[in-house]
């Protein structure tokens, strides 16, 4: 496994929309592997495939204490619910900004050996599915800013 350099904004991988995985070969699942070292060596939440400079609709998701979980073709099915959150991103490091989240949402799409699975969520973790499967479709959560003000600059030991 690598940690794998991760893609900042302005970088143009990150405004990709991400292509299905149709093939659940060796490259797909080192890239699986490869992304859940990177997320765990900077501490991050979660990661998408195109972070990593690789176009593939592809996204792993790490909180604490809890087992990391990677998707593969990952859809949100249902959405309920709204609250307000803070949020970060790894490609735009030093920043934080207030959006708006769903409170619950519904996930299906493919485990790593392609069988289908479906993950009900609330809270961090449905942030974290909302936020990666942006990613997966060139979005960012600044895109969601409701003005200017909602973003700031953080310290560098409080990064999200
Ligand atoms: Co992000």
């Amino acid at each position: 496994m690598s940690i794998l350099p991760i893609c900042t904004v302005p970088d143009p991988a990150l405004r990709q929309r991400a292509k299905r995985v149709t093939s659940f070969n060796g490259s797909v699942q080192r890239l699986i592997d490869d992304m859940i070292e990177t997320l765990h060596g900077v501490e991050g939440v979660g990661l998408a495939a195109n972070q990593v400079g690789n176009p593939l609709r592809i996204i792993v998701i790490q909180l604490p204490e809890e087992a990391v979980i990677s998707i593969i073709n990952p859809e949100i099915v249902r959405r309920a619910g709204e609250r307000v959150v803070v949020e970060g991103c790894l490609s735009l490091p030093g920043y934080q900004g207030e959006i708006k989240r769903s409170e619950r949402v519904s996930v299906k799409g493919l485990d790593r050996q392609g069988k289908e699975m479906r993950l009900k969520a609330e809270g961090l973790l449905a942030q974290a599915l909302e936020h990666e499967i942006d990613h997966l479709n060139g979005v960012l959560y600044i895109d969601r800013l409701e003005s200017g003000d909602k973003l700031w600059k953080i310290k560098p030991d409080e990064q999200a």
